[in-house]
């Protein structure tokens, strides 16, 4: 039932560095209103509040998440909670009829899985899942250069996500455990394989992976490499690791039979690539294309946008998830990042730990059949 002002009104679990964004980008939104926050302790929520820079009068704070879901002046409920606690309160909060917005790894194994998609078919509430990074401009015209034709058909599609945490991450204590941030694609890598499928429009249909940990701290492989088959005979590839000397990097490369992307320069052959044309096409005012030229002289069309650069919440699209929420609650349709398409992505990651806990044997998708 939306607030006494025709808002929607949110209430968010787990006051730490990620829900800090989802609150700011609730408050902006002009149809949504924060109102209910839950941690397990009130003074460490104020504190966190202040250490975020985010104010949030007229929020109420409770230790009792219950709270959340019997309050009225709730419709959504967003989950930014470490990630063993994410199946069993969204399903509550499905339970209890309010909209989710749901932080990645959605589950972290099957059951969670389908408890999650269950609970969700059966209340018929709107979820998003924050692979928010499908709101990047560089991830976004990728995703728009492969579904227009520009690539032609995609023969193999690579992703990396490589940040190195340690121990300065807010999350370190409960993120390096297996009960809880359980491995690299759970914790975090599941952003690459999400951009896989997304900006490949191919699923992963046989996995085989490889793990080994160098990193001090984590109770589980610290790098993973996965190789998978995709749909309609591609390969694709996923590197996510934690342990390289490097600054934080995402990157997207997407060979076609036309043409290739590969981050944010543009190839082909034989001029199959005509930049006015492109430039004509781009749908995107935050993306500009210039004539450039590799590093060895060779012609290539290069991308300026915003590129996911950077492992700060602060610098990732929430905003425009949120507000995708928000408008799909209102208009009464569904999202385009579901739990029921991200579970997709989560069953790929699931697929890959398991083969690489079986020396890269091959494991086939889908893990869940509907
Ligand atoms: N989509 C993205 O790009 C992105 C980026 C970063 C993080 N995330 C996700 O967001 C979630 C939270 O991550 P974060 O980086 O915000 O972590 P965080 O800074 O540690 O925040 C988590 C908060 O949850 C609360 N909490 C409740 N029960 C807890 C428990 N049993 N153990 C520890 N804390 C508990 C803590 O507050 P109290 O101690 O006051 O209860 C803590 O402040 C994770 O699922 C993570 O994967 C997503």
């Amino acid at each position: 039932m939306p607030t006494a002002d025709g808002k929607l009104g949110v209430g968010i679990a787990g006051i730490g560095w990620c829900a800090s964004q989802h609150i700011v980008a609730f408050q902006r939104n002009p149809q949504a209103d924060v109102t209910w926050l839950f941690g397990r302790d009130a003074g460490r929520t104020r504190a966190n509040l202040d250490r975020y820079a985010v104010s949030v009068s007229g929020a109420r704070i409770t230790t009792r998440y219950e709270d959340l879901l019997n309050a009225p002046d709730v419709d959504i409920i967003a989950i930014a909670t470490p990630n063993h606690l994410h199946a069993g309160q969204a399903v509550a909060a499905a339970a209890a009829g309010k909209h989710i917005l749901l932080e990645k790894p959605t589950g972290l194994d099957e059951e969670e899985l389908i408890r999650i998609r269950d609970a969700v078919t059966r209340a018929g509430v709107r979820t998003i899942v924050s692979f928010e990074l499908r709101y990047n401009p560089f991830l976004k015209f990728a995703h728009w250069l492969r579904a227009s034709g520009q690539l032609g058909a995609i023969r193999f599609a690579r992703t990396q996500y490589l940040s190195r945490v340690t121990d300065w991450y807010s999350g370190w204590d409960w993120c390096r455990t297996k009960e809880s941030g359980r491995s690299h694609l759970l914790a975090a890598g599941c952003h690459a394989v999400d951009a896989l499928r997304w900006c490949s429009g191919l699923e992963p249909v046989d996995v085989s992976a490889m793990h080994t940990r160098f990193t001090e701290g984590y109770e589980w492989p610290t790098s993973i490499v996965v190789n998978t088959k995709l749909e309609g005979g591609a390969l694709g590839h996923v590197t996510s690791s934690t342990d390289f000397m490097m600054p934080y990097t995402f990157s997207v490369e997407l060979m076609g039979d036309r043409a290739t992307l590969r981050q944010n320069e543009l190839q082909s052959l034989d001029g199959a690539l005509d930049l006015a044309a492109l430039a004509a096409a781009n749908p995107f005012s935050e993306v500009t294309l210039e004539e450039s030229v590799d590093v060895l002289g060779r012609p290539t069309i290069a991308i300026h946008t915003d590129m996911p650069g950077s492992a700060d919440v602060s610098h990732h699209p929430f905003q425009a998830e949120i507000d995708e929420l928000v408008a799909c609650v209102l208009d009464d349709r569904e999202t385009s990042i579901s739990v029921f398409d991200a579970q997709k992505t989560m069953e790929v990651c699931l697929a890959a730990d398991r083969s690489a806990d079986r020396g890269g044997a091959p494991v086939s998708l889908p893990l869940i059949r509907d």
